[in-house]
């Protein structure tokens, strides 16, 4: 029989965990289809005396990661421990440094150091594979790297946090509010005690990030990503979207335009019979618009151990078959400085809503303002909604929708700015970003 590919193995977590079961699972299947076994031959994690879901006797624990890397008797580093820094960074350079290949699920440390990695990689000419790193099952990485090889790409939108869309999701099924959902989804284990990093969109962006310079040959920089989370948005909100139509998810989007890669995470209105509008709860979503295709969109599990488990194997599977491609799909030295490209650019259809003092004149005057910006509207709904005893009493704000045409966001705040000085409306409008779906 060929030579095993033998695999180090560093983290033992929800995905370490499940990466050791998936490869006894799937032994007979893999050695079928690589022409050599995978086997885990050492491991390391912080603790050594905690009791494990796998049986660890036939194998070696290594000291610390570190350790791991460097251990010669392994030929490809798995790094399951998470984070930007060390031990995970300095573990993946050791492995690269020594020419072995590695394996990451680590989408922070690629955020953070993508690039760096990838140009060691080249160099030692080892593997650097991270399909777990982007949307846990689904295999949005390959697709991007090797399955549209020959095509050019112009958008890639997708669903990249489960959270956040079980989040939303709950909130239209549910009839519940933004809070009430997270401290649900917190109780169920799907959002951290601390949840800022879901729910404020950073997560998803480290995501995009690494989608992006697949896609589009950019370096990968987090930094570039524009960012905006869910917490403003209301049952109010998600009600005026479904009646016109609409689903509000939280989007990230890697967008080719004139002045150069958007790359942005905001909640984003898209069609609600539009294949990413169906995707409700946990799971996630990649659309990749190519030329020369209509849109494919992948949906599927984003976390989760067995999810996980299955990129992580399938990554360890191309190197015991010898498949190596360039970390990014093209050589590091060609990957492209990117800059954040500023949002008043940002050309598109709009949601807006306000409350508008209910006295003569005041339509008029939101008309007025949004026309003398260039800004056509597509529909207006104004509601006159029961408000009690001071029901229908003149002054009172009334909530108006409005869906723009295409327009920029510079000119959708300055008009919103202007009607604010006119005093027609009260407190802060709500806005929205449409992708167009
Ligand atoms: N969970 C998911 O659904 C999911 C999905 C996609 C990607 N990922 C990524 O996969 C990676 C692992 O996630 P996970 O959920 O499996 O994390 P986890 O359950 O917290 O496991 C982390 C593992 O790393 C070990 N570890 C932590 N610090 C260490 C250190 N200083 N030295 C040695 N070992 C250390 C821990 O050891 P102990 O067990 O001894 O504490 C643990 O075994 C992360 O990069 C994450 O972003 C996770």
């Amino acid at each position: 029989m060929a030579e095993p590919l033998k695999v180090g193995l560093a983290g033992l977590g929800t995905v370490g965990t499940a990466v050791i079961e998936l490869l006894e699972r799937e032994r007979d299947k893999l050695l079928a289809r690589c022409a050599r076994p995978i086997e885990v031959v050492a491991v390391t994690a912080r603790s050594r005396g905690k009791k494990r879901a796998v049986d660890l006797r036939k194998v070696r624990w290594a000291a610390d990661p570190l350790a791991l890397a460097a251990d010669p008797g392994i030929d490809v580093l798995v790094e399951v421990i998470g984070g930007a820094g060390d031990p995970a960074k300095s573990a993946v350079e050791t492995a690269l440094a020594a020419g072995k290949a590695v394996v990451t699920a680590n989408k922070a440390l690629l955020a953070a150091h993508g690039q760096k990695l990838a140009t060691l990689a080249e160099r030692r000419h080892a593997a650097l594979n991270f399909e777990a790193s982007v949307a846990g099952g689904i295999p949005i990485v390959k697709t991007l790297r090797e399955g549209l090889n020959g095509n050019s790409f112009t958008r890639i939108y997708g669903i990249l946090n489960g959270t956040c869309n079980y989040i939303l999701s709950r909130m239209e099924e549910e009839r519940l509010s933004f809070e009430d959902c997270l401290r649900e989804a917190q109780r169920l284990g799907y959002a951290e005690a601390d949840p800022s990093f879901d729910v404020e969109g950073h997560d998803a962006a480290q995501k995009l990030a690494i989608l992006a310079s697949l896609a589009f040959g950019t370096k990968v920089d987090q930094a570039a990503v524009y960012v905006e989370g869910i917490a403003s948005i209301t049952l109010a909100d998600l009600d005026a979207a479904a009646e016109l139509g609409y689903r509000v998810k939280l989007l990230g989007v890697a967008l080719r335009t004139e002045a150069g890669i958007e790359q942005r995470v905001h909640p984003t209105m898209v069609r609600k019979d539009s294949a990413i509008a169906q995707v409700m709860g946990v799971t996630n979503a990649v659309t990749v618009d190519a030329d020369g295709l209509s849109p494919i969109t992948l949906v599927g599990p984003g976390a989760g151990g067995t999810a996980t488990a299955s990129a992580v194997v399938s990554d360890l599977a191309d190197i015991a078959r010898g498949v190596r491609t360039a970390p990014f799909g093209q050589p590091a030295a060609r990957m492209t400085a990117v800059r954040k490209t500023p949002m008043q650019r940002h050309e598109g259809g709009y949601y807006i809503r306000l409350m508008a003092r209910d006295r003569p004149g005041s339509a008029a005057t939101i008309a007025r303002r949004l026309a003398q910006r260039q800004i056509s509207l597509e529909s207006i709904v104004q509601r006159h909604e029961s408000r009690g005893q001071d029901a229908g009493k003149s002054g009172d704000p009334v909530p108006v929708i409005l869906i723009t045409y295409a327009t920029t966001e510079d000119a959708v705040h300055k008009a919103l700015a202007a009607v604010r000085r006119d005093r027609v409306i009260s407190g802060r409008p709500q806005v929205i970003r449409i992708e167009k779906n």
